[in-house]
């Protein structure tokens, strides 16, 4: 093997960094995992930090250039910001500092949402950080100016996905299928029917899930938005940029490649963070080490 071909090899075979501000950016890394099984993952939960929702967007910037750079350090091929509320705040200042390419969750999940409403009615459902910046709304209607986009903060549903993980141990597919049982309950549709009704009645055809904890909830909020509105994630949208630009510069992994996936949290409590990662993974995660971040 000449030099050139195995300096390709070390850097195709590099692993692709994932970042969000707990857990909930595994429902993005879980299907990058599908999509190119031949991938490693260097996955960090910023959970000392979390949530990034409530906070100031220029703050949440910081955040997310800090662990961009930390990433690239480790020697990470690429970046994918696995939150919308970073995206928001720090994707534009990412691609610009950091040398690998970068993207977000928000252009992926306003393509899905384009490419699916029919009645050009879109719901966004996330954080106050991503609604206040307008990130959705602006993605949306620069692929399609004629889709009215009504947006909601429903700050809430980030703890209910968490609560629901730590009151059930049942098998990861419940969380994630419209079908599931673990989130209804009273307590939870009462505070969905506040935050969702009003979208109903806007006759929203498709609901962005505009957070990254979302996923999880998914058979809550299609109880009360009604089965015939479509709900888009970004999880896979995100999954297929990967392998398009992966693609696109030769930079795939080898396909013989037996993937070596890495998980950090900032959190003091890593016992907890593997527990309830594997549980939205559905895998187990193996180590997980606590990462310093001043
Ligand atoms: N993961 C974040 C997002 O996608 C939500 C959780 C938080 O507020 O930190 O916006």
């Amino acid at each position: 093997m000449d030099i050139l071909t195995q300096d390709n090899t070390s850097f195709n075979n590099a692993p692709i960094g994932v970042f969000d501000s707990g857990f909930g950016g595994l429902t993005v890394a879980r299907e990058i995992m599908r999509a190119l099984p031949h991938e490693s993952i260097v996955y960090v939960g910023d959970t000392a930090r979390c949530p990034y929702g409530p906070r100031d967007l220029s703050e949440v910037d910081g955040f997310v250039q800090q662990i961009g750079s930390w990433l690239v350090d480790r020697g990470v091929k690429m970046v994918v910001i696995a939150c919308n509320t970073a995206t928001a705040a720090g994707l534009a200042n990412a691609q610009r500092n950091l040398p690998v390419p970068v993207i977000g969750v928000v252009e992926p999940g306003a393509r899905a949402a384009a490419m699916v409403t029919r009645n050009r009615k879109v719901g966004v459902i996330a954080t106050k950080g991503t609604v206040e910046s307008n990130a959705y709304s602006k993605a949306i209607r620069h692929i399609d100016a004629g889709i009215t986009v009504f947006s909601t903060a429903t700050p809430r549903f980030v703890e209910i996905a968490e609560l629901g993980i730590r009151m059930s141990d049942g098998p990861i597919e419940s969380f994630w299928s419209e079908m599931s049982k673990v989130y209804i309950r009273p307590e939870f549709e009462e505070i969905a029917r506040d935050y969702l009704e009003p979208l109903r009645r806007c006759g929203v055809d498709t609901l962005v899930l505009g957070c990254t904890h979302y996923p999880l909830l998914k058979a809550l909020i299609g109880g009360v938005v009604g089965r015939e509105v479509v709900l888009v994630s970004s999880a896979q949208e995100a999954a297929r940029d990967v392998a398009e630009i992966l693609a696109r510069r030769g930079a795939s992994a080898c396909p013989d490649r037996e993937p070596e996936h890495e998980f950090f949290t900032t959190g003091d409590d890593v016992a907890e963070f593997r527990d309830f990662g594997g549980r939205v993974l559905g895998m187990n995660m193996g180590e997980v080490e606590h990462l310093d971040l001043p």
